[in-house]
């Protein structure tokens, strides 16, 4: 079930090099889970821009003094459409449809857990951890950015969560220490699960790497999703079948949480480059 509504911003602040906006949202709080998706309209008559854009729930509250809200958070520097999201104002009303998409699953029984997030990808991981902590999961959080600028969550997680690594880029880049810390927090705690929530170039180099030292990954999609409900055939993915054979879903509703083993990485990272090298 989903919900469209019309939501007012109610608040919204900087946090870091990103956006953090609330809006009422009635309805969708008592049904979103971590992971689910918020569809946006993005642009009015003078902007030009007639699209949406897909991005995380980073948390919900039930209908209450507010009648309900949904909070998200953007990088405006990521493209127009999130830099108009990231400029409307207290009262501006922007039209949503949600939670889309398949949620972060729940361990049937505790296990330990690591949990990694990439810049605003990272927006749902303190709401994930808490669900995890909840079901009796020991949690370690691993959160990564391009700088401490586009770190995002790590006060919260520190506050509520406690184990929490924090990656920024080395000299190489940030794929090595990145996977330095995924190996660090896998191996400490003998995870069993790792919940990774990044762009693919990020999400291709944590998923082998868990799934080699024993750990089931369930990974959270954060590419370009046009539309989010599955009508626009632009987020395609490529995944592996039980019958061993390649096939495409669309990341927005049939994911954005897949299992990571399924992804086939090559075919998707090419594909996306591809996709760049058209819109150049
Ligand atoms: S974003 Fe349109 S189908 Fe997924």
């Amino acid at each position: 079930m989903t919900v469209a509504v019309t939501g007012e911003l109610i608040a919204t602040r900087k946090v870091g090099a990103f956006t953090h906006l609330t809006f009422v949202a009635p309805g969708v709080g008592e049904i979103a889970r971590p992971g689910h998706l918020v569809s946006v309209a993005v642009g009015d008559a003078v902007s030009a821009l007639v699209a949406r854009r897909t991005v995380p729930l980073h948390a919900v509250t039930p209908s209450g003094t507010y009648g309900g809200t949904v909070d998200i958070v953007v990088d405006g520097d990521r493209d127009p459409g999130m830099r108009w999201l990231a400029d409307r104002r207290v009262h501006d009303e922007v039209a949503l449809i949600a939670p889309l998409g398949r949620a972060f699953p729940l361990p049937q029984e505790p296990l330990p857990c690591l949990v990694v997030g990439v810049d605003t990808a990272a927006a749902p991981l303190a709401w994930q951890a808490r669900a995890l902590r909840d079901r009796g999961c020991p949690v370690e959080l691993v959160v990564a950015g391009s700088d401490d600028r586009h770190l995002f969550g790590v006060v919260e997680a520190r506050r509520t969560i406690g184990n929490v690594t924090v990656v920024t880029p080395g000299e190489t880049g940030l794929h090595e220490p990145l996977r330095a810390a995924v190996r660090a927090g896998v191996r400490r705690q003998d995870a069993a699960i790792v919940y990774a929530a990044a762009r693919a170039q990020e999400l291709a180099v944590v998923t082998p790497l868990a799934e080699s030292l024993g750990a089931v990954t369930q990974v959270a999609i954060h590419e370009d999703m046009p539309c989010g409900t599955g009508l626009c055939s632009a987020c395609t993915l490529p995944v592996r079948g039980r019958d061993d054979r390649v096939h495409s879903i669309r990341a927005c509703s049939d994911g954005p949480i897949v299992r990571g083993a399924r992804v086939v990485w090559d075919q998707y990272l090419a594909g996306l480059a591809g996709e760049l090298e058209a819109r150049a």
